[in-house]
């Protein structure tokens, strides 16, 4: 196996933590490359339950490696929590887990102008700072996990950045941030995580060249993308599959495949247009099955029936190989399951996501209707035994999404899972 990317192929919250725990058994490195303490991959191990934010998903099995790279924004502060999280339920961290010295920081001032801009653009965002941390990134004014190392460097830029901040939130009426405070923790966080920031693209290549298999974790979904995703309700970084190159700085031609995680319907947190979304009783009911309720900030998902129309541009845009569909185990009861197989825009057939976001909130989607199997597939591990109507449901989805299934997964679980 070489590098494979696994990218989210919908809204985010496909189910990504589990398939990336399920895939790092073959793995030797796991790197996350883009957003940062927004996403929150949930892994169940046994009886325990682990939510990971920052630190990717491989930090669960023991000996593999674990790297933060270039493209991700860190919150030291989170950071440090969540490594004294997992040091306390008994995972070893230190040894584990390296973070890039060129990934961009997530600083107070971000969450305050988050907040800020919330209030007259509403993003629905996780408000974790990630869209003005990133700003600064491309407007060339951020910090980086290298600054920590450089005190008093990083301390006279901070000076200027929270006056900068504080004119800005005083105009909004935010209580204004103290430097000595922000510049004290953060300089205490960087002695603690001196040890893990390190050159990780010397490093992951060297790694790479050798033969070591790295599974490159994505982060939200492509429907969440920058470039690519129903701007502006979308994520501030490139979450599918080019910006793992650019995010861990691994070379496009070293990539040997890419996995596409989706459910088996489809789930959207945050506003933004979302064709198949459904508002009635049935959306209520997948919603209570599936437990959809954000994973980091527990906001109730929208929830909607699968669209073909998006996994389709998600498979094009990502050069997706294969499939791993998630949550097969929610539509179980349901006697009627439809897919999306195209928008009505304006009276008009389309077959694709139009770049404008009013034209999508516009489009109707247009359905085929499946026979439930109303039976559980919980305990089911091969293909070949799931009910024939669950069969036929898979390959439609894949078929009309244009790429083959490699997993289904049919609970939390990680032996609750099928590979073709
Ligand atoms: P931000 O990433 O916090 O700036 O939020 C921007 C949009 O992306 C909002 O609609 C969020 O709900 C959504 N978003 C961010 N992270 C995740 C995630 O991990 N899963 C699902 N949606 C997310």
């Amino acid at each position: 196996m070489a590098t494979t990317i696994l990218v989210g192929a919908q809204w985010g919250d496909e189910g990504k933590g589990k398939i990336i725990d399920v895939l790092t058994e073959q793995a030797d490195v796991v790197v996350r490359y883009q957003g940062g303490n927004n996403a929150g991959h949930t892994v169940e191990v046994g009886a325990e339950k682990y939510v990971l934010h920052l630190i990717p998903s491989g930090i669960l099995y023991p000996g593999k490696l674990n790297v933060i790279g270039n493209g991700v924004v860190v919150d030291p502060l989170a950071l440090l929590e969540e490594i004294d999280h997992l040091k306390s339920r008994g995972i070893a961290v230190d040894g584990n887990l390296l973070v890039s010295n060129r990934a961009h920081m997530v600083l107070p001032y971000h969450k305050v102008l988050d907040a800020i801009r919330e209030q007259s653009n509403k993003i629905g965002t996780t408000k974790r700072g990630i869209g003005p941390a990133y700003s600064d990134k491309v407007g060339r004014t951020g910090f980086r996990m290298v600054d920590l190392l450089s005190p008093e460097k990083f301390s006279a830029k901070l000076r200027l950045k929270v006056r900068e901040t504080n004119e800005i939130a005083r105009a909004f009426d935010q209580k204004p941030l103290s430097f000595a405070k922000i510049n004290a923790d953060y300089l205490a966080a960087g002695k603690k995580l001196r040890r893990y920031i390190v050159d990780t693209i010397k490093l992951l290549n060297r790694l790479e060249r050798d033969g070591r298999q790295l599974l490159l974790e994505g982060a939200q979904g492509t429907l969440l993308d920058i470039d690519f995703g129903t701007y502006p309700f979308v994520t501030s970084s490139n979450t599918t599959s080019g910006g793992a190159c650019t995010g861990a700085g691994i070379p496009p031609h070293r990539i040997g495949r890419v996995v596409g995680v989706m459910k088996a319907y489809t789930t959207r947190v945050g506003e933004g247009p979302f064709p198949t979304e459904l508002l009635d009783d049935q959306g209520a009911q997948i919603r209570e099955t599936g437990k959809e309720f954000g994973a980091t900030t527990g906001r109730p998902r929208r929830c909607g029936w699968f669209d073909a129309i998006a996994t389709r541009y998600s498979v094009t845009l990502n050069g997706i190989d294969e499939l791993a569909v998630t949550k097969m185990d929610v539509l179980d009861e349901l006697p009627k399951i439809k897919v999306c197989v195209a928008y009505k825009l304006d009276g008009k057939l389309i077959d694709t996501v139009p770049a404008d976001v009013d034209d999508l909130s516009r489009c109707k989607p247009v359905y085929q209707e499946f026979d439930g199997w109303q039976t559980s597939t919980k305990l089911i591990r091969e293909f070949e035994d799931l009910p024939k109507r669950a069969r036929l449901y898979l390959n439609k989805i894949a078929q009309l999404s244009g790429a083959k299934i490699g997993i289904v997964s049919v609970g939390p679980r990680r032996e609750e899972t099928i590979f073709l």
